[in-house]
């Protein structure tokens, strides 16, 4: 029998300097997509997946965070006073339960694995989910809800990964791939960051994971890999001979939302998506659109 996936690691301990000046005095987590902030669509996606535990790896500077996620009694007051019930239960549906959530600090900037090994005492000897909220993903079925499905089947290590251009692996951590099984991908190694002509391949890894307490471990012997940082590839990488690795390929989009292109795209494509702000979106762009074809001609 699998151990139940019941916590979920978000590191958002990181700086934000693609978004600067944004994120000089805000996380780049509680950057918002159409009207919500990054973090809390990969709270929404978890707590669809059925995680019951909320660990936040954080930093100097990110206090919001642990805002957002409680109560706000000055703006509830005043919007219960004013009869505004709408405005209430959208300020409301952040919270979570008493418990439910606890936050750690990564001290110093080390990398991504790093952030990870912070929660180890909270994740304690149980597999764990980690999602990164700068990759946001639209799907009919949310990401991490599908990696479940699977793991419950092949159990072990699964990340979430999509082809990415040749020109771009130097931006993902990349499968060394063995096979591949309808949406499943075997790996045998994996490679942090890789040059376009050294990569094994284009399969990318985005930041979507179910990890086993093995992950932690590696984590623990703190190497450092690709620029100076611990990384959470290589610490999967090490574990890939005795704990299953897999790698799946979900169904749906993904926006690289710690780029300027990706958050802009997604901005679009969630507004498009929204009942009452999609009629509107369609006719901003396409009035541009048109503004775009004349300045071109
Ligand atoms: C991190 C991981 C990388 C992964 C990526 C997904 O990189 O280290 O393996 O492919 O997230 O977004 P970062 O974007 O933090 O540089």
């Amino acid at each position: 029998m699998k151990k139940t996936i019941r916590k979920a690691v978000f590191p958002v301990g990181g700086l934000g300097t693609r978004f600067l000046p944004a994120t000089k005095a805000m996380p780049k987590e509680m950057l918002p997509v159409v009207d919500k902030p990054l973090i809390e669509y990969a709270v929404e996606e978890a707590k669809a997946a059925g995680i019951e535990e909320f660990i936040f790896v954080t930093g100097r500077g990110k206090s919001a965070i642990e805002d957002h996620f409680d109560h706000s009694w000055e703006l509830e007051t005043a919007l219960a006073k004013k009869g505004k019930t709408e405005e209430l239960e959208a300020s409301r549906a952040s919270l979570l339960r008493p418990g439910q959530v606890a936050y750690t600090r990564q001290q110093d900037p080390l990398g991504l694995g790093h952030a990870v090994w912070c929660a180890r005492r909270i994740t304690g000897d149980e597999p764990f989910a980690v999602l990164l909220a700068d990759d946001l993903v639209m799907a009919d079925e949310p990401c991490l809800s599908q990696m479940i499905e699977v793991y419950n089947e092949t159990g072990g290590n699964i990340v979430a990964v999509m082809d990415v251009p040749r020109s771009q692996t130097d931006r993902y951590g990349i499968l060394d791939v063995v096979s591949e099984e309808g949406r499943l991908a075997k790996a045998r190694g994996l490679v942090e960051k890789p040059k376009p002509d050294e990569a094994p391949s284009t399969l990318s890894i985005i930041g979507r994971y179910i990890l086993q307490p093995e992950v932690m471990q590696e984590l623990g012997r703190q190497q450092t890999g690709a620029g100076g940082e611990i990384q959470l590839t290589d610490a999967m990488a090490r574990t890939i001979d005795r704990v299953p690795f897999h790698g799946l390929r979900f169904a749906g989009t993904r926006f690289d939302c710690g780029s300027k292109e990706g958050f802009l795209e997604a901005q679009i494509a969630f507004a498009l998506q929204r009942e009452d702000l999609g009629g509107a979106m369609a006719e901003i762009l396409s009035r541009y659109c048109v503004d775009a074809r004349v300045a071109a001609s």
